[in-house]
């Protein structure tokens, strides 16, 4: 078993982030929503990784992985040049895919489980694929798929305006390699790209056997800044633990799952978890309120936060209350400390906001 992860696409919904770092090496929790993609590969036992990259994105996941030894596996970097659709992708990976069957994921998206179950069932019941579905309230914005009574897949569409069921595809995938061939027998959809999704209703129409598996924790679809923010609540809510590593921590109160890096000085503040606080940051006379994720070496000063997502070696001074905020590395926030009461804001990479 081999496993590939897709992680190509432009991110235009998270731009102006993205303008400068790929969608999926944004934070969540703790760390780059790709490195949790591949903890659920190595929990799985795959080392065989594939990662597709475009060449905007490749750079800097090379950059973010190195060799890949933390996962334990051989990660093989793979060039899509440009973004024609997921099939699309596999068909760029099919060297180094050869017969193996294999395990795709959707390099943005998470879930609470991981895959352990899925491949089980999968290599137990030998289907020529499988797909992860969850039940959703508007399916019209995914792929969706239609069960017999059995739970074998009869059906599957991308974005239907009526959708014929509830089932989300979530964006993992098991495949065998006989696939291949009905990828080689799609076309174009309306929006230009290799749907992976006709692909498998191509597969069904040639008579294969698609097997589905219904996830029953939380998923997370980390399209959107809203996405991103949400993301980092439902993730740490879920997994950041108490352990300070803070070099200083005087005058200060933290309370509850609150995780600080190594080297990070906090001064005459309230930390309230869930928090996560990168290295090396520094934080003084400010509340840290729940849900807030710091990347390394930012400084907050004079400030209040809560319910957002600041990247590494920001500045926030005095800023009464920021909330439900996403912003980007190396930018400057500045206030008076006393207007507006709260501000919220998406801002990119090397920005400088002043709020008076
Ligand atoms: C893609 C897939 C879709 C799936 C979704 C999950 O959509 O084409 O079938 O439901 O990911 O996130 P896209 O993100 O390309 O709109």
């Amino acid at each position: 078993m081999k496993a590939i992860v897709l992680a190509a696409g432009r991110g235009t919904r998270l731009r102006p982030l993205t303008n400068t770092v790929p969608k999926h090496l944004l934070p969540v929790g703790s760390k780059p929503i790709l490195f949790h993609v591949l903890d659920y590969i190595k929990e799985a036992g795959i080392r065989d990784i594939g990662i597709v990259v475009s060449p905007d994105s490749g750079p800097y996941i090379q950059e973010a992985i190195g060799t890949g030894s933390d996962w334990g596996g051989q990660i093989t970097f793979i060039l899509q040049p440009q973004p024609l659709g997921l099939a699309h992708a596999v068909k760029t990976a099919r060297d180094f895919l050869g017969d193996s069957p294999f395990i795709m994921f959707l390099g943005d998206n998470l879930f609470q489980e991981g895959v352990t179950d899925f491949l089980a069932e999968f290599n137990a019941s030998k289907p020529d694929a499988s797909i992860l579905l969850k039940e959703v309230s508007d399916p019209r914005a995914f792929g969706v798929a239609e069960l017999d009574s059995s739970g074998r897949v009869i059906h599957m569409v991308e974005k239907p305006k009526q959708p014929r069921s509830n089932l989300a595809i979530i964006g993992v995938y098991l495949f065998t390699a006989a696939i291949h061939r009905a990828i080689d027998r799609t076309t174009p959809s309306w929006r230009g790209e290799l749907e992976i999704t006709d692909a498998i209703q191509k597969f069904l129409e040639m008579g294969k056997e698609v097997r589905s598996h219904l996830l029953q924790g939380w998923w997370l679809d980390i399209g959107s800044n809203d996405g991103l923010i949400e993301a980092n609540r439902v993730f740490m809510d879920a997994f950041i633990s108490r352990d300070i590593n803070a070099v200083l921590a005087c005058h200060s109160r933290i309370e509850g799952r609150v995780q600080v890096g190594e080297g990070t000085e906090i001064e005459n503040s309230l930390i309230r978890g869930p928090v996560f606080i990168g290295t090396g940051c520094r934080v003084s006379n400010s509340a840290i309120e729940p849900f807030t994720n710091i990347g390394a070496g930012t400084v907050v000063e004079d400030s209040s936060l809560e319910n957002s997502v600041i990247l590494e070696n920001c500045r926030i001074l005095k800023i009464r209350r920021l909330a439900d905020s996403v912003i980007g590395r190396n930018t400057l926030v500045t206030g008076n400390g006393r207007s507006p009461e709260q501000a919220r804001m998406f801002v990119g990479d090397d920005c400088e906001v002043k709020l008076e």
